[in-house]
């Protein structure tokens, strides 16, 4: 295929460059109602901002220019079919979810899955079955998924309709893939990956393989996380005939906007062709680098940066060094203090901050002089913090999740009532809470609120950090059992 081609991108410039008169939407008119934002971008970016306009195909029916890109996108990131998604990953994994499990059907997963996961379980019903992913203890982060955990939950579970796999996790952990994908299939289940972090891992042989490559079904991955196309843009990748064809492509239309963005559908063309050309020479020179930024900030006090031979020792298979996990407890700071400090002293910005670390999260976009800015700015944490001999307040993680009482779709159309946190032991959830970033829920729907969790949220509002759930601070909204005594017959009709 020639990748040079840049279909939807060239006939979106073609179609610009043309003096139209806009009676369509959006109201806009390409730029002609101006606002703030016209005049600090400029009118242009709003001219290439057009729905569906006369030959520019249509992402709900694409038989033209869009299909050709997917084609181009789907042959680069090795799989037979490319779908692409402008609300998201979140939105990619909506469609995987609902398309492959209605209510109460079963679909094993790790624990530690995205809030995206949780709200497709809980519009569609299905049945998690959860595995608990190995526990970091000197971090405090959940990572792989352990593939004897996994055989028994298959075991114990036949009728399962898939298993899901994160590749890799946030913070660049991959599972056994390939063996994973074997034994799914063989117990006629589908494979389904959640790629948010791992699209730009294709290009590399120096990278966790991607779920396309050890032979899933299907895959969700964020191009604009670290494939450079605009935030939002992502694509659902598939092959072979174990998955609903049809029913996937009618669960895209029913989750996707029937007015994508045309700059976000441009940037995953353009981002593709770039990554084609250039990802494997960008990551394969990145890499060594950062092996040396890890070497070197491992020599400086108080500090470490976590090499892929620890999660291996871990029982991983795999570590996208892309990922810099840096750990400062040793400073006598919380990963939260250096989130701060490095970017209101140094103007760094970094992905993340658990209580432990930091995340930085490296791309094609990153050059040795991001590398060394980070680096110089660590030596002088170091030595203003190093010598003191400073005790850090952290949380120790429990080791394991909730337990889930009932399906996340039942509880959350229970009727519920809102209990303080230390009224809360016992009772069971009705809503998600999550630390954001990185918005693992640590409670879902129909779990059971345990004291290591309530110390656990009690812990990070002490940090400062951003609680999401649908109830104020110190407040969970539990399943009233009181006017819902029978959850079980509730439950067969929901
Ligand atoms: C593991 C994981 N899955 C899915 C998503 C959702 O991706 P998106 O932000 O592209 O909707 C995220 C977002 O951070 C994520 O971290």
């Amino acid at each position: 295929m020639n990748h040079q081609l840049t279909p939807y991108f060239t006939k979106l410039v073609e179609y610009t460059k043309k003096d139209r008169v806009p009676f369509d939407v959006p109201g806009h008119k390409m730029g002609f109602f101006e606002n703030d934002m016209t005049k600090i971008l400029g009118k242009e970016v709003f001219r290439f901002d057009v729905n569906a306009p006369d030959g520019l195909d249509n992402l709900n029916v694409p038989k033209g220019v869009i299909k050709e890109s997917q084609a181009l996108f789907a042959d680069a990131f090795k799989a037979e079919h490319a779908f692409f998604l402008t609300g998201g990953t979140t939105l990619g994994i909506l469609a995987l979810i609902m398309s492959t499990a209605k209510a109460k059907e079963k679909i094993i997963m790790p624990r530690n899955v995205h809030k995206s996961i949780i709200s497709a379980l809980i519009m569609s019903g299905a049945m998690p079955i959860f595995v608990e992913p190995v526990i970091d203890e000197d971090l405090g982060i959940a990572n792989h998924m352990p593939l004897e955990a996994l055989k028994i939950q298959i075991a114990n579970h036949p009728d399962a309709k898939a298993v899901l796999i994160i590749n890799p996790t946030y913070f660049g952990v991959a599972s056994n893939i390939k063996e994973i994908v074997d034994i799914v299939h063989q117990h006629n289940m589908l494979v389904l990956a959640d790629e948010a972090h791992g699209s730009h891992m294709v290009f590399s042989d120096e990278l966790p393989m991607t779920a396309m490559q050890a032979g899933a079904d299907l895959s969700a991955t964020s191009i604009h996380k670290t494939s450079g196309s605009l935030t939002q843009s992502s694509a659902i990748l598939a092959q072979g005939s174990r998955f609903d064809y049809t029913r996937l492509v009618a669960t895209i239309h029913m989750v996707q906007s029937t007015s994508p963005s045309s700059l976000l559908l441009a940037s995953l063309d353009v981002a593709r062709k770039a990554m084609y050309f250039h990802a494997k020479d960008k990551i394969e020179n990145l890499i060594p680098n950062v092996r040396e930024v890890v070497t070197k900030i491992n020599k400086l006090k108080g500090l470490s940066a976590s090499t892929k031979e620890d999660f291996l020792k871990q029982g991983a298979t795999h570590f996208d060094e892309t990922k810099l996990i840096i750990k400062v407890t040793g400073l006598g700071l919380t990963g939260f203090d250096m989130y701060h400090l490095l970017s209101e002293k140094y103007e760094i910005q970094v992905e993340l901050a658990e209580t432990k670390l930091v995340l930085c999260v490296l791309s094609v976009g990153t050059t040795q002089s991001h590398l060394d800015r980070l680096y110089d700015a660590l030596v002088d944490l170091s030595n203003t913090y190093g010598h003191q001999d400073l005790k850090v307040e952290t949380f120790k993680p429990k080791g394991s999740f909730p337990e889930a009482y009932v399906r996340p779709r039942s509880a959350y159309h229970a009727p519920t009532r809102s209990v303080k946190y230390e009224e809360a032991v016992g009772e069971i959830a009705a809503e998600s809470v999550m630390i954001y970033p990185p918005g693992i829920p640590i409670l879902i729907p129909g779990e059971i609120i345990d004291q290591a969790l309530v110390d656990e949220l009690v812990f990070y509002i002490s940090q400062g950090s951003t609680i999401l759930s649908e109830s104020e601070d110190g407040y969970f909204k539990v399943v009233d059992k009181l006017t819902w005594p029978k959850w079980e017959e509730i439950d067969d009709e929901l």
